[in-house]
This record gives C-alpha cells, sequence and structure tokens, in this order.
C-alpha cells in the first residue's frame, strides 16, 4: 500500500499481529511512533512495526510526505493469527489512562544510537523491544544504506540479482521479522540480470532510475515509486535501462515463511542457458 496522511495528521496509537514496514518515497515528514520511540522519516528510510508493537502514523511539519507500506497481512489472514489492539493506555499518577497520542519513552534517534554500528552491540539496554517478536532495531536509515551500496558498487555482485543488501535484525543476523525478508538491491548501470526463478514470491519497488523486467516471457517497464509483485515460481530477470544511472530496488520477499517450512528453493540459467539450482 501507498500511505498519505494530511500535513500534521497523526492516527491514534494501535497495534496488531500482523508486522508491517513503512519505506519513505517523498517528503521529509513521515512520522512513526512506535513503542515509544518517535520516528521522523524521509526518502529511503524503513521504519518498523512490529507484530504487536504499539505505533501510530502521520505525517508532521505542514508538508505531505508519501510511504510504500508492505505487511504480511495476507499470510497471517491466512493462518487465522490476526488480532487487534486499540485501547492504548499509560500509567499517570498510578492510574492507567487511555491515550490518543503515545508519549516518547525512548530518543527519537534511538535505533541508530543502539544498533547503528554493526557487529557492536551496547549490552546495557533490554533489547526486547514491543513484542519482543522481531528486531528491536526500528528505524533504517537511507544514508546508511546508501553508503553500503556505494562502497560495493564495484564488485562483481550476483550474476542473477546484482548487488543485493539485506536489512537484518542487529540482535540475531536474521531478516527483521519472521514472516518476511527487506532488502535493497542494486543495478549498475547497463546491468542486465540473468534468468531466476525462485519459491518466494517477490515485491519490488523501484526507488531510483528506471528499466524492465522479464517476467516469465513477458516484458514489463517500470519507472521510479511503481511496484513489480514477482508470484513464486515466476522466471525473472531485470534489465537497468540507463547506461549512466543505478537502479535501486527496495524488496520484499516471503523467503523466512518458507525456508521455516523447509519449502524455498532457487533455480537460475547461466550464460549458455543451462539450468541451475543456486538454493
Ligand atoms: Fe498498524
Amino acid at each position: 500500500a501507498y500511505r498519505l496522511n494530511y500535513p500534521d495528521e497523526i492516527m491514534p496509537p494501535h497495534k496488531h499481529s500482523p508486522s508491517a514496514i513503512r519505506f519513505g518515497l517523498t517528503g521529509k515528514g513521515n512520522f512513526t511512533g512506535v513503542e515509544g520511540e518517535d520516528v521522523v522519516f524521509g526518502p529511503g528510510d524503513m521504519v518498523l512495526t512490529p507484530n504487536d508493537a504499539w505505533h501510530n502514523h502521520g505525517t508532521v511539519g505542514g508538508e505531505q510526505a508519501v510511504n510504500l507500506s508492505v505487511l504480511d497481512l495476507p499470510l497471517v489472514e491466512t493462518l487465522h493469527a490476526v488480532h487487534f489492539d486499540h485501547k492504548y493506555t499509560e500509567m499517570v499518577d498510578g492510574k492507567e489512562v487511555e491515550k490518543k497520542v503515545q508519549t516518547a519513552r525512548y530518543p527519537s534517534d534511538y535505533s541508530q544510537r543502539i544498533y547503528g554500528e554493526g557487529g557492536l552491540m551496547p549490552r546495557f539496554v533490554d533489547h526486547k523491544r514491543g513484542g519482543g517478536l522481531s528486531s528491536p532495531m526500528y528505524v533504517y536509515r537511507w544514508e546508511k544504506m546508501e553508503a553500503v551500496l556505494d562502497a560495493h558498487k564495484d564488485w562483481d555482485g550476483d550474476p542473477h540479482e546484482g548487488i543485493v543488501i539485506d536489512y537484518v535484525d542487529p540482535t540475531t543476523g536474521g531478516p527483521v521479522f519472521h514472516t518476511i525478508n527487506f532488502y535493497v538491491q542494486m543495478l549498475r548501470p547497463g546491468e542486465k540480470t540473468l534468468p531466476q526463478r525462485e519459491t518466494a514470491s517477490l515485491l519490488l519497488a523501484p526507488f531510483r532510475g528506471n528499466g524492465h523486467s522479464i517476467i516469465d516471457g513477458k516484458r514489463y517497464d517500470w519507472n521510479q515509486f511503481d511496484t513489480i509483485a514477482i508470484p513464486g515460481g515466476s522466471w525473472v530477470e531485470h534489465v537497468n535501462g540507463s547506461s549512466s544511472e543505478p537502479v535501486i530496488f527496495f524488496g520484499a520477499t516471503d523467503a523466512p515463511t518458507q525456508k521455516a517450512l523447509l519449502l524455498y528453493k532457487r533455480w537460475g540459467r547461466n550464460q549458455a542457458g543451462d539450468l541451475l539450482r543456486l538454493v
């Protein structure tokens, strides 16, 4: 889904069993308060609202902002495991009081301060936040991702995927949610990937650049802010349409769910067209 709130609109807190992320597309004032951390985010920043974590969405700063939302709702619904809670309360003078806005309990840069340095983690905080069911790092800033992409742009990368960087839970090294893995995929100028097929379903949102994908033999052209849905089992190849600019996709895959059920598989073709089992 794409979300646009009115300028300076903030919705009341709620929580639910489906996990969600927001990825900033336009404007600097996207807002999500999550478990007492007030996060304002802009293009390329990813914010988590995990399973059972209180959150409220909106826009601040008087200007419109748009973000892309990705949820595991269809899976959770299929499993009959959806529950919502809209009654947000805080203790005020020893009494439980219902509130329309979460009071900030963490500094607004908490996620970056505690988890922002890969491989180094402060010991003095409780890493079980919200429902304790996902990554406790709730914000992944674009600035860091962009620096990592830049540092790796000259590697050969993967012939079927180009350069892919996963978002990980800093406490486990695994995906941020147990159901969905999120990543950023870069195709260098002129890059064309070899055909690949996997059991997982993918959602790819071109964040920068333009080009086309061939999905089961059919060509789909795409541009910035489009979303491409690639059903599990499809053969797919991507082509960067520019010889001077990279393509950056924001991606989501249900591979973690399939891996937990031992259903995940991946195949590819090499330059000669031979079929390869990759995973
Ligand atoms: Fe929600």
